[in-house]
């Protein structure tokens, strides 16, 4: 995650790319930079940390323009130093890059090999270096790009311009979301429509392996088999509510899109990055107390309780403390034991639903160190818990919780290695490795999210069944939880999430073609088990929407439909499979029309027991 800008026109560029930038610093604040024309050559201008460091770094600077690109970044590869900061540049090329280069070890070794002196720990580097090895074999600026693209493996958008070149500003699209803004005598690229939308609202949406080349007249696409593109540009016409909403019919999925974005946020706030441990340094809770803790309870409701209830797996496995999740309502009224060496965590978006205070004031009268975990500074769960910690992920609209909850569960995972670097239970070795895998959480997300239109086409055959079971087992028995949960609040479609072991104890006498049953599969320790319980379904002729990582053959062979999810850190795919399940529940839903953000008899915020 990181956003990119370029301009060509008559505008000062260094005032439309800090503007841009602004728009786009959602996607990343490790640290920002610029490459303008200025005299002749191009000058480039980096900052560690927020915009406003690059914004003090340019002041007092002008630039002859006419041409620019720049970059707010998400550190993904290499530190948040000056050295790692985009625009990078070798030989005459300077780029802008969002996105993940699989291969660039390989090409990095090749590239030194014939020559090339790298500066920086980014996998950025290589595509600077390999689209100037390719510039030897001919100055056509276009081709050289072109031949470079194809070495690359992963997703990526880039932006790049040439030291002796102000008249072509090149965008590359594959795999990482960009798009061209069409002005008069000017054009513009961004990671993001808002980044532009102050000067065009007209826009191209660049489509995979596709590259634009823009002279302030016109711009010309064409795709990496060298063949041109005829593209028209669209008319961005978003009225007061959908630029609240964000361009979105509804607030859920413009919520469901954020996730990349908050979860970031989120796990920026809880991650020293530089040292890759988790950072609790303002938690109310002094570390003698933590090391002390026996046992944990998670207490919360709806949404939040089936956060809890991944949460579990990790403060079990990695912090080794036995943890219970209790449904808040139940737990009041069960005479539930805990003790100082109670650590109860309170799991609220809102921070106000009364079942969970009220298990929250039990907790305090039974002497047990309360933690809130919430999404609202303001309110009263945090503020009648002995500390707090909070979400990132903004203001909540849609009653169906989507962001809260990936944005909780993310927390929840760096609080469980906190604590298991505290109880001594890991290494900071591991806990670094964890924590590094962490960071590339939100490109997940986004890579998940591109299924949208295969999850629409799903929806649009599957919403008039009566019916619908979810399965999974370990990590993703509660993300079937979650997918039921959803499907009924929004869609109003009888839903079922099991444990997918626990199919033949019962529920599977309900299995007919008349069922479809989404099948969460992950590659790992129980793969076997849970697949056999996938074919049970399918040998009693139950209908399996099959959710599983793409290259899973096995399983692609026996669902009617099959989704395929990107590879992720088996730890993190209920993040990563939740996505599909909110699509699900929302496309299923528009396609009966009901009320997405306002669902029947629902509430966003429980106040009554
Ligand atoms: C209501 C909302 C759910 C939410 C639950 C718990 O039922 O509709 O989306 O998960 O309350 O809310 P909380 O604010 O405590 O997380």
């Amino acid at each position: 995650m990181c956003g990119i800008v370029g301009y060509i026109g008559p505008r000062e560029p260094e005032g439309v790319l800090l503007e841009g930038l602004k728009r786009l610093e959602y996607r990343g604040y490790d640290s920002a930079g610029v490459a303008i024309f200025n005299k002749g050559k191009v000058e480039i201008v980096r900052a560690v940390g927020k915009l406003t460091q690059l914004e003090k770094a340019l002041k007092g600077k002008r630039f002859s323009g006419p041409i620019g690109i720049g970059h707010t970044r998400w550190a993904t590869h290499g530190k948040s130093t000056l050295e790692n900061a985009h625009p990078h540049t070798a030989g005459k090329v300077k780029i802008v890059h969002n996105g993940i280069i699989e291969n660039y070890i390989e090409l990095k070794d090749d590239l030194i090999s014939k020559g090339h002196k790298f500066l920086s720990e980014t996998d950025t580097e290589v595509i600077v270096h390999l689209i100037d090895e390719e510039l030897k074999r001919g100055d056509n600026r276009g081709e050289a790009i072109r031949r470079a693209m194809l070495r690359l493996k992963g997703a990526y958008a880039l932006g790049v311009i040439f030291d002796d070149d102000e008249k072509h500003l090149y965008a590359i699209r594959n795999g990482a979301p960009l798009i061209v803004g069409v002005g008069e005598h000017e054009h513009f690229i961004a990671s993001d429509i808002p980044a532009i939308l102050n000067y065009t609202n007209k826009v191209i949406p660049l489509r995979d392996e596709e590259i634009a080349i823009c002279t302030q007249e016109e711009c010309s696409i064409m795709d990496f088999k060298n063949g041109n593109v005829p593209r028209t540009p669209q008319k961005i016409e978003w009225d007061a509510e959908m630029v609240e909403k964000g361009g979105y019919p509804h607030y859920m999925l413009k919520e469901i899109h954020e996730q990349p974005r908050v979860i970031m946020e989120t796990i920026d706030k809880y991650i020293d990055k530089d040292r890759m441990v988790p950072s609790f340094d303002d938690l109310k809770i002094p570390v003698s107390t933590l090391k002390d803790i026996e046992r944990i309870e998670i207490v919360a409701c709806g949404t939040s309780y089936y956060a809890g209830l991944v949460a579990e797996y990790y403060f079990e496995e990695f912090a080794r403390i036995p943890t219970e999740v209790q449904l808040a309502s139940e737990y009041r009224y069960r005479h539930p034991v805990a003790n100082k060496r109670t650590l109860i965590i309170a799991v609220s978006q809102s921070g106000e639903t009364a079942d969970t205070l009220g298990a929250v004031r039990m907790g305090r009268e039974l002497g047990a160190t309360v933690l809130a975990l919430s999404n609202v500074r303001e309110s009263t769960i945090p503020r009648e818990s002995s500390a707090a910690i909070y979400t990132e992920a903004g203001l909540e609209i849609g009653v169906a919780s989507t962001k809260a909850f990936t944005t909780q569960i993310s927390t929840l995972f760096i609080l469980a290695l906190h604590i298991a670097l505290i109880k001594k239970t890991m290494t900071k070795e591991a806990v670094s490795e964890a924590i590094h895998e962490l960071t590339a959480l939100p490109w997940l997300v986004e890579q998940s999210l591109k299924r949208e239109t295969l999850i629409k086409q799903l929806a649009e055959k599957f919403y008039n069944y009566r019916a619908f079971f979810y399965i999974g087992r370990q990590l993703l028995y509660p993300v079937a939880l979650e997918g039921a949960l959803k499907l009924k609040e929004i869609s109003y479609i009888s839903a079922e999430g099991y444990a997918a072991g626990e199919m033949k104890h019962g529920p599977i006498a309900l299995v007919d073609q008349e069922l479809p049953v989404v099948c969460l599969v992950t590659p790992g320790p129980i793969y076997d088990k849970v697949m056999s319980n996938v074919e049970e379904i399918q040998a009693r002729d139950g209908i399996i929407l099959g959710i599983g990582e793409a290259g899973d053959s096995r399983l692609k062979k026996i669902s009617r439909e099959f989704i395929p999810m990107p590879k992720a850190p088996y730890h993190l795919t209920p993040l990563v499979y939740t996505i599909p399940m909110q699509l699900l529940a929302y496309f299923i839903a528009v396609k009966k029309g009901t009320d997405i953000d306002q669902p029947k008899n629902l509430a966003k915020s429980v106040t009554v027991e």
